[in-house]
């Protein structure tokens, strides 16, 4: 099918190379001259694994093309909305893009269009979209409008989009429906070449799920604050375990063990950070509070995870007294693995505030750098993990990713000033780390000692 994508950022883009991919033929517009630009030249503007090579082989294979918004609203018979919707001040969700999109589409689209909010919307957006295009119609537009929520995670989109645990559809019309199972039907069917796996995990489970459209723009923030809520849940039980000398990690296993509850999302550490859990928790309270409802079990999960940052801090403190002229290594810079995103990064607000304190931070992070030079420039970036660590006080863990794990503690030891590692996300392996000579501070109570006398730590 003929498929226009509406804005290139993660969702967009990958919404864009996953649709081609199963064989549509798609064109992906950007107002962004510069981004459009790269994209044209093969250049991609984010880090996702398994993306760049998707889109450069759908573009050979000519069944993608970036171009601007009134081409792709020309050409696509279905029309994905993916423009952002940030936060305003007051946590509403800025519709002025949709708004925009919606203009352009109503003055210069004739015949019909499936019209697809795919962006993370407010409740009731699909609505008013329908009548601002009916409104605004000067050119015999015959259109649809349906919701279908994305649940791509950053750093697996791609995976989640070709191998989702559902596809939800909020329609108001049987055609819109039949047009978005044929769109997804290859998905249903699991009938693409898989980009991510050469053998395929089985996934007869998956749902396509058609609702109404206000209620599947409930289920997309409904999900996200959700998980927000499990995240902030163990996060103080962490808390709780630390103050009692009890094991989070055991008390998560416990609790995940109840398949009502599962072992997902119970991963205590520096709270959630990133594009999408902030901003849709704080949208989901506004929405709550506009129709005359008090979502205050929300606004404490917004506390609580407000408070991980400082919680963070106190811990650092408490392990080194003293933190003016202390050298920190931070491990970690994105919001979490396998991503440059570094929007509400834990890791950012904790090096602003060591910083403030008078700490020399030194910060390495696989993909994240040049995202987090734009919002922290007086740290130093290194070029590896063991460069940061270089004389440090203390060792930070912000971001778990794979290649921290597997670092050369007893090289690591020889570097540092004192041998202490400070694990923001309880990830790193606690016997290897303390068996070359490591104290380790982990979150909800995880610490231990070194095992070597720091007269045996090899100079
Ligand atoms: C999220 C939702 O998972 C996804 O379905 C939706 O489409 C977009 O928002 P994403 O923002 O990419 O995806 O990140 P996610 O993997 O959900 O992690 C969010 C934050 O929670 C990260 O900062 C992560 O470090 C943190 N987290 C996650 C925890 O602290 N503990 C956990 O157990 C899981």
């Amino acid at each position: 099918m003929k498929i226009s994508v509406i804005g290139a950022g993660y969702v967009g883009l990958t919404t864009a190379g996953c649709l081609a991919q199963i064989g549509h033929d798609v064109f992906c517009s950007e107002n962004d001259k510069d981004k459009l630009a790269k994209l044209q030249a093969g250049v991609m503007p984010l880090f996702e694994p398994h993306l760049e090579g998707i889109i450069a082989s759908a573009k050979e294979a000519g069944r993608l093309t970036f171009g601007s918004t009134d081409e792709g609203i020309d050409r696509g018979k279905a029309i994905f909305i993916c423009v952002g919707t940030p936060p305003l001040g007051n946590g509403d969700a800025d519709l002025s893009a949709i708004e925009g999109i919606a203009r352009v589409i109503a003055k210069r689209a004739s015949g019909y269009r499936l019209v697809i909010e795919k962006s993370t919307v407010p409740v009731q957006t699909g609505a008013q979209l329908r009548k601002h295009l009916g409104v605004h119609s000067t050119n015999g537009l015959d259109c649809d409008v349906a919701c279908n929520p994305e649940f791509l995670r950053e750093g697996s989109g791609v995976e989640d989009f070709l191998h989702p645990d559902r596809i939800v559809v909020g329609v108001d019309s049987p055609r819109a429906a039949t047009l978005l199972q044929e769109i997804y039907q290859p998905i249903i069917d699991q009938t693409f070449a898989c980009p991510v796996h050469s053998d395929c995990p089985s996934r007869n489970t998956l749902r396509f799920l058609v609702t109404d459209t206000t209620s599947s723009e409930l289920i997309k923030h409904a999900s996200n604050s959700f998980l927000a809520t499990k995240i902030s849940f163990i996060n103080m039980v962490a808390d709780l375990c630390e103050a009692v000398g009890a094991d989070v990690a055991k008390v998560a296993e416990g609790m995940g063990l109840d398949p009502r509850i599962g072992p997902a999302f119970l991963s205590p550490g520096l709270g959630f950070g990133g594009f999408c859990l902030p901003k849709d928790v704080q949208a989901f309270i506004r929405i709550a509070e506009k129709s005359g409802c008090d979502f205050s079990l929300l606004k404490e999960v917004e506390r609580i995870n407000q408070r991980r940052i400082e919680h963070f801090i106190e811990i650092v403190r408490r392990e080194l007294w003293v933190l003016r002229g202390r050298k920190i290594a931070m491990l970690g810079l994105a919001f979490k693995p396998n991503t440059d995103d570094v929007r509400f990064a834990p890791a950012i607000a904790i090096a602003k505030l060591l910083l403030a304190e008078g700490v020399e931070v030194r910060a390495y992070d696989p993909e994240a750098m040049e995202k987090a030079k734009v919002l922290l420039p007086a740290i130093t970036y290194c070029d590896n993990a063991y460069e940061a660590a270089e004389g440090a006080d203390a060792v930070l863990l912000l971001t778990e990713w794979e290649e921290f794990r597997k670092m050369d503690w007893g090289r690591l030891a020889t570097l540092v000033e004192r041998p202490l590692i400070i694990d923001g996300r309880n990830a790193l392996p606690l016997e290897n780390v303390t068996r070359n000579g490591f104290e380790y501070v982990g979150i909800g109570g995880l610490s231990a000692p070194s095992r070597l006398e720091p007269a045996m730590i090899p100079v």
